[in-house]
């Protein structure tokens, strides 16, 4: 009879608190055939041993014989545990190799079980369908979301999920509460180092920033790729809430010159730190402000004091010598003045900030800016309006309902209907929960709106 091994961890349910590793050892017994080490070859291969050869992860299948350690015998391990359920054809074929039987102690401990293994032994039966051990990461440090059931092992959860990880060093679990303002995750130290500044690396561009005081989500990957996709190199780009720079970062790796706002001064801090360490400093205005007024003066400060002409993207040396054979403008390009881009990342509200683009590129708002020189033809450089990418949470699970939703909120906010010239697209981002979508809509800011004539005494709606 073969041998269905049973290498599971023994169960330690009793655990609770704390991790005790030397509960998790089991020996298996196997049998093992003692042979000359020059006959191993051929053993292994002969079609009479087909199958009777141990084949566990992690378990050598021919190992140094404990009894005769100096000799130049060793042993291949059996898939059986007795002798007599070793086939005949296989007992003679062993015979004629001058092999000996004896039994040989497999010995398993803590470091051999995966963390799922090792967790399923210590978790109480109604909890093994799921499993606690997913996380995103983020440099040395894993993030975990533990549903209410795995709080009482919830240490535990995080020991053996730092162990089993080499790279990690910091094991952390989201809490219920987010901040309110700034949107980073409320979180808990669940075991390792309390270091919470990483590195990680997204879009080819190095983040540094401390998780426990600003926004990072990596599950956004895809979207700050698909927009900045979207952004042409030569073009200016205005990040609303741009956190550490997730949008700002690739797009100005790319060739695009960026106004990067946060009104969180941690997120302002990295942002600055990244924009010097991936080297686009010549292309990256970072600021600190509130996004209403960030958006209400974006366009008339970048009139008056534009950014450097596209020189084309940021490369490194190597990529530099592939890419040596295409043209980038040579002599002086023209200063870059026009913004054809705003993002607003900050779903939760980002569609009440949109009144603030209400009269922007209007004559009162230019002569009134503080930081306007003279006189600049907004009108003008405005030939072509600028998109703007607006995220956005919606309870409305039915694509159209959605859209309906969205665009009543956003229209209202604008004071006017969009029509199709304003080329509106409305892309789902991800299912957050339940009755809880993100997406993002994308439209031409209406003429209209920019170059609204707002009487001085009437207040910016909030
Ligand atoms: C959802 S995060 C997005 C960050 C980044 N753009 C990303 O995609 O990961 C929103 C950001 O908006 C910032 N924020 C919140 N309120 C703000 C405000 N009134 N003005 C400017 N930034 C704000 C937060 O600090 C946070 O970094």
């Amino acid at each position: 009879m073969l041998l269905t091994i049973d290498t599971s961890p023994p169960a330690a349910r009793w655990m609770k608190d704390s991790l005790d590793r030397s509960a998790f050892h089991r020996t298996i017994p196997v049998v093992a055939a003692r042979l000359s080490a020059v006959k191993m070859g051929s053993v292994l291969k002969a079609e009479v041993m087909r199958g009777l050869i141990i084949n566990l992860p992690k378990v050598r299948t021919v190992v140094t014989d404990p009894e005769y350690p100096d000799s130049e015998t060793k042993l291949i391990l059996l898939r059986v545990q007795h002798e007599v359920d070793l086939t005949a054809a296989s007992r003679s074929y062993l015979e004629s190799q001058n092999a000996s039987l004896t039994t040989y102690n497999i010995e398993l401990d803590y470091n051999y079980w995966t963390a799922d293994e090792i967790l399923h032994a210590i978790l109480p039966e109604e909890l093994l369908d799921g499993s606690p051990t997913g996380f995103s990461m983020m440099g040395h440090l894993a993030h975990l979301n533990l549903n209410d059931e795995y709080l009482p092992y919830k240490h535990i959860i995080g020991q053996v999920i730092l162990d089993k990880n080499k790279r990690l060093r910091t094991v952390v679990n989201k809490l219920d509460s987010i901040d309110t303002q700034f949107r980073f995750f409320k979180m808990e130290l669940l075991a390792g180092e309390p270091n919470y500044v990483v590195e990680h690396s997204e879009s080819d561009c190095r983040f540094k920033f401390d998780f426990s005081r600003v926004y990072w989500n990596s599950r956004l990957q895809t979207e700050h790729a698909r927009l900045v996709n979207m952004f042409q190199p030569d073009e200016v780009v205005a990040d609303v809430f741009a956190g550490v720079g997730p949008f700002a970062l690739p797009a100005a790796k790319k060739g695009c010159a960026v106004l990067a706002n946060d009104l969180n001064p941690e997120s302002y801090k990295y942002l600055a730190m990244n924009v010097k360490n991936n080297k686009v400093s010549d292309r990256v205005r970072a600021s600190c402000e509130d996004g209403r007024e960030f958006i209400r003066h974006a366009a008339t400060r970048l009139a008056a004091d534009p950014m450097p002409g596209f020189l084309g993207p940021s490369l490194s040396q190597s990529q530099r010598r592939v890419l040596s054979q295409q043209q980038y403008p040579t002599s002086q390009p023209p200063p870059r003045q026009r913004i054809a881009h705003f993002v607003m990342n900050l779903p939760d509200s980002a569609i009440t900030f949109l009144d603030a683009f209400r009269g922007i590129l209007a004559s009162s708002s230019s002569s009134s800016s503080p930081s306007s020189k003279s006189a600049i033809d907004l009108a003008v450089l405005y030939d072509v309006m600028p998109m703007v990418h607006c995220h956005c949470f919606t309870r409305e699970s039915e694509r159209e309902a959605a859209e309906r939703d969205i665009l009543h909120r956003v229209e209202q906010r604008l004071g006017c209907v969009l029509s199709a010239e304003n080329e509106v697209g409305l892309h789902l981002v991800r299912s957050v929960a339940p009755n809880k979508e993100m997406y993002c809509i994308s439209f031409r800011l209406p003429h209209a709106t920019a170059f609204e004539e707002l009487p001085p005494s009437e207040p910016i709606p909030q």
